[in-house]
This record gives structure tokens, sequence and C-alpha cells, in this order.
């Protein structure tokens, strides 16, 4: 194993009573694209201001490249950060925006021209230098504050939901640009989201917080299919949530009875431990149900609503009282289901996810 790039050690920050970040460790490996994901006041921009220098912890250690940067001030930490607003400066072009870290570090004018035309190519805005930053597109804006910030070349390009101010079309296009530039440059990226897709869809690994904790660290296939708590399911992807107990186990599976659907799912991965007896909560996504109208299936129940959504449809299912949403993807998709029916719903027990209640 190399070393990580950053350790982060019980990490704490508390604002009189308020613990913003409670007793958070994780690590980052160099060259990872890393991402805080976490409902809005979970603690990801202090987390992330705490390791720029912007804030000083209450207790706990950050270490780069094992170095405490503790004493360490902000302007000595190989580390740069992207806002959520773009902060450029109004009064200068965008070249010099780009160029203003060279400047500070006394760069010769003539290198700065030609470092500042190769990150504004990176960032795909050639022959930008010239223009007034208050004209550009939102997204434009953007790149110039992304190229600005790489221009130092940090080893950790720290971001704070950078693209959260852009609307929907041209935030899915940044993802691929920012993954694109992270793969070309090589720089670690610590990436700050409350968007579980835009988490999903960038990140090597994701640390879910929740009110001031790590909740889990994990591949976002990990934290998809294997998510450790309720919350955990609940908040990445969707998910039908049922409440039950353990009937038997076996091994290093369980059978579980579903107390609202009377019915029970053999052979469910048993890792937290459940013993016979136990209350617990399984998590089934929505793709992991099967829906037929033959006179096969676990459950019956009737159909209350179908959405459509090009790829795939949904439907809300009522089983004696409750709701099961169900996804049925791909040709299947075209199936042609109506309000009221009658359908069977045939659970995926290999895929569900058993939790502690
Ligand atoms: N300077 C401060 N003084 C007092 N409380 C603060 C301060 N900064 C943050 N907090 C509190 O700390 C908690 C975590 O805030 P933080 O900004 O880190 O959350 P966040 O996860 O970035 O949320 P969001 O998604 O809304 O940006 C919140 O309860 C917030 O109110
Ligand atoms: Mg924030």
């Amino acid at each position: 194993m190399t070393e990580p790039i950053l350790s982060v050690t019980d990490l704490t920050k508390s604002y009189g009573r308020t613990v913003a970040v409670d007793d958070v460790s994780f690590e980052v490996e160099n060259g990872e694209f890393f991402s805080f994901l976490g409902p809005s006041g979970c603690g990801k921009t202090t987390t992330l201001r705490m390791i720029a220098g912007l804030e000083t912890p209450t207790s706990g250690s950050i270490e780069m490249n094992g170095e405490d940067l503790t004493a360490v001030p902000l302007h000595e930490r190989d580390v740069s950060m992207v806002f959520q607003t773009f902060a450029l400066f109004p009064n200068k072009t965008v070249g010099e925006n780009v160029g203003f870290g060279l400047k500070m570090d006394r760069v010769p004018k003539a290198e700065r021209r030609e470092r500042v035309a190769e990150y504004l190519d990176l960032v795909d805005m050639p022959g930008f230098e010239d223009r007034d930053p208050t004209n550009l597109s939102g997204g434009q804006q953007q790149r110039v504050a992304l190229a600005r910030a790489l221009i130092t070349e940090p080893s950790i390009l720290l971001l704070d939901e950078p693209l959260s101010s852009l609307d929907l079309k041209l935030r899915k296009n940044m993802r691929f640009e920012l993954k694109r530039i992270q793969d070309e440059l090589d720089t670690t990226f610590i990436y700050v989201t409350h968007d579980q897709d835009e988490a999903l869809s960038m990140s090597d690994r994701i640390m879910l917080l929740n009110a001031g904790e790590r909740e889990q660290v994990g591949t976002p296939q990990e934290l998809y299919s294997r998510p450790a708590s309720e919350f955990a399911a609940d908040f990445i992807g969707d998910t039908n949530l049922f409440r039950g107990a353990v009937a038997r186990t076996n091994g290093s599976t369980a059978s579980v009875e579903l107390r609202g659907l009377s019915t029970a799912l053999e052979s469910v991965r048993n890792p937290i431990g459940a013993r016979e007896g136990d209350s617990v909560v399984l998590s089934v996504r929505p793709e992991h149900i099967d829906v037929s109208t033959a006179s096969s299936g676990q459950v019956v129940g009737q159909v209350e609503t179908v959405t459509f959504y090009g790829n795939s449809t949904r439907l809300l299912v009522d089983v004696d009282g409750e709701r099961v949403l169900v996804e049925v993807g791909g040709r299947e998709g075209a199936v042609s289901l109506e309000r009221n029916q009658s359908v069977h719903l045939q659970f995926d027990s290999d895929r569900a996810a058993l939790l502690e209640a």
C-alpha cells in the first residue's frame, strides 16, 4: 500500500454547542477523486475548509503526505480551492484571473503567459485571455475558476459544490469535463456535493456524512449495493425500506419476515450478524423487484401509479396497504400496466440489504 496523500483522524469542529464535524476519520489516496456527500448542514464544507486551512479544528489531526498540517498556514498548504460561487476578480481579464497565483509566486511574465494559455486550453477555453470574466456564462466562469485553482499545480484540489449554480444540462456536461481534467492532470480531487448523482457518477470513493458524523466510506458501487445503514440506503438512490424480523439464520444468511407485507425473504446476506428474533430493516431497490401479471410471485398488489421515465417505468404498488416502489427497465419497460391492475411481485433476496433497525 502506498501512503495516503491525506490522513484525517478524529477530526472535530464545534461552534459553541453546534458540533459541525464530529470525530471524523478518513484517508484519501494519491490521484483519487474523493467526494463528501450528505444533506445540507452535515459538515461537508466545514471539513473541506479545515483541510484548506480556512478553519481551525477543535480537535483531531490532518496529515498531508505524513506531515501534520496543524501548524501550516493556508498559503503554505499544497492545496487549492474552488468555491460554489465563482469568485473571479471582476476588474481583471480572464488571463489575469488565471495567472493570478503565478504572479503571486513571481513567475516571469513570458512563462506566465504560456502557462495561462496551457490551462485555458485544459478547460477548453483557448484564446479567452483578454475577455472580461463578468461577460462569460456561468459554466465558462467556473472553468476559469478551475484553471485559476489548478495553474499553481496543487497536490490536492478542493471543490465545494462547484456546479451547483449551473443549470442541469450544463451541470451534467461539466461532470465529464471535471473527470477528464482530473484524469489528465492526475491531481487528487476532494469534491463536496449534496447531489448523489454527481457523487456516484464522478467519484472513485465517497464519504457519506450525516449530522457531522461519518456514515460510510466506499466506492459508488459499494454504497449503492451495500449500504451500511438505513440512512445510507435511503440517501443514495431510491429504495424500499421494509420493517421486519429475523426468523432464522443459516451461516452468513438470514430469513427475514417482512412485517407489513406478510411474506418472508430467504437467504438474505447477513453482514450485520443479526440473530433470530432481531428487529431489522430490509432495503430492496425498486429495480430488484420483478413484476408480472402471471400468477407467480411472493405477494400480490394493485398498481396505484405508473410513471414513465423514458428508459424505465416506475410503479407504485399497493400491497396490503404498504406502498412498494418497483422499477421496470429497458424493453420490459414498455409492458403496458395500468392503474388498479393486479400484479405479482418477486423480491430478489440476493440483492436486498439487511440493516439494523
Ligand atoms: N461559522 C459558523 N458558525 C456557527 N455554525 C456554523 C458555522 N459554519 C458552519 N456552522 C454549522 O455547522 C454545521 C455544518 O455546516 P457546513 O457548512 O459544514 O454544512 P454543509 O454540509 O456544507 O451544508 P450545505 O450542503 O448546506 O453547504 C451546520 O449546522 C452549520 O450551521
Ligand atoms: Mg456546504
